[in-house]
């Protein structure tokens, strides 16, 4: 679990996060979300540790993350997996040796231990003969999955996600957050996700956080977002009339003002006329 508390960040005496609190579980996608510049990739790296917060405080399963010494801060992020905005692979290295770095940097394993453990991590994101191909010979979805397979090579508590759909067709989108949906349960991580993909949040957004100008604007789970009132969080997630219209079907559909329209589906497959 990890503990948010009041943290706040300016640059050059412009506020960009302004006491954001927020805990987010185990087992569990928590979604930072918001318009571009709203501030969620500067609250992760203050969460993380990338960027030092003005003030508040982050606490990893308890700890204190924000005032411990530089031996426990380095323990802590051995236990951390990242994922950056735009996968941030090292063009010079193949696929193996992308995902082989982070063994090499943080274990004293052999080659044979570390290319197993490669090759695992690779299975995991479903890729198969990738080990010597370089970045530039992947398609965006497959970079994303090195990307993920190196970020959860060292086996992390927490893994953090910064856009992982940016750039993606909304069906391989789906695959991705599938996959971090997946990892995430079955290794019981804490996982923080920054997206302003709405089929994410309501694919996978078991906690969101909603930023609004540095601000936490909302929170609530993605069944609650159905049933929010909140104007700039609806106007945010349900940009078009479309979405709004669908949004407005489902909360019928679920306060049983309407039969759920799985149901008359199924109705209709079964007693319908047939075409
Ligand atoms: N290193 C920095 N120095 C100064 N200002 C910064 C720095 N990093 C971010 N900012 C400012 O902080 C604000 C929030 O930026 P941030 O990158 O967190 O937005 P974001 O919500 O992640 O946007 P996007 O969806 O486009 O990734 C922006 O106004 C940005 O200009
Ligand atoms: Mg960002």
């Amino acid at each position: 679990m990890i503990e948010v508390h009041n943290i706040k960040k300016s640059f050059d005496g412009r506020v960009v996060i302004e006491d954001v609190s927020a805990v987010m579980k185990a087992g569990q996608c928590n979604l930072i979300i918001g318009s571009s510049g709203s501030g969620k990739t500067v609250l992760q790296k203050c969460i993380v540790g990338l960027f030092e917060p003005d003030d508040g405080e982050v606490l990893y399963s308890g700890q204190n993350f924000t005032t411990m010494n530089g031996v426990d801060k380095t323990n802590i992020r051995k236990e951390i997996g990242m994922l950056f905005q735009g996968s941030a692979l090292f063009d010079s290295l193949n696929v193996e040796e992308n995902i082989m770095f982070p063994l090499s940097m943080f274990t004293t394993d052999g080659h044979r231990k570390k290319l197993d453990r490669v090759n695992e991590v690779l299975d995991r994101v479903n890729l198969k003969d990738v080990n010597r191909k370089f970045p530039a010979e992947l398609s965006g979805g497959m970079k994303k999955r090195v990307a993920l397979a190196r970020a959860i090579v060292l086996n992390p508590k927490y893994l953090f996600c910064d856009e992982p759909n940016s750039g993606l067709d909304p069906q391989t989108s789906l695959v991705i957050d599938k996959l971090i949906k997946e990892i995430t349960i079955e290794f019981n991580m804490t996982t923080v996700v920054n997206t302003h993909d709405m089929n994410s949040v309501m694919e996978i957004g078991d906690y969101i956080l909603y930023m609004y100008q540095g601000r936490k604007e909302w929170e609530g789970s993605k069944k609650d977002i159905i049933f929010s009132k909140n104007e700039r969080l609806n106007s945010f997630i349900f940009a078009s009339e479309f979405l709004q219209d669908a949004k407005d079907m489902r909360m019928l559909e679920m306060t049983g003002k309407i039969p759920s329209l799985r149901n008359m589906d199924d109705m209709m497959r079964k007693d319908g006329p047939s075409l």
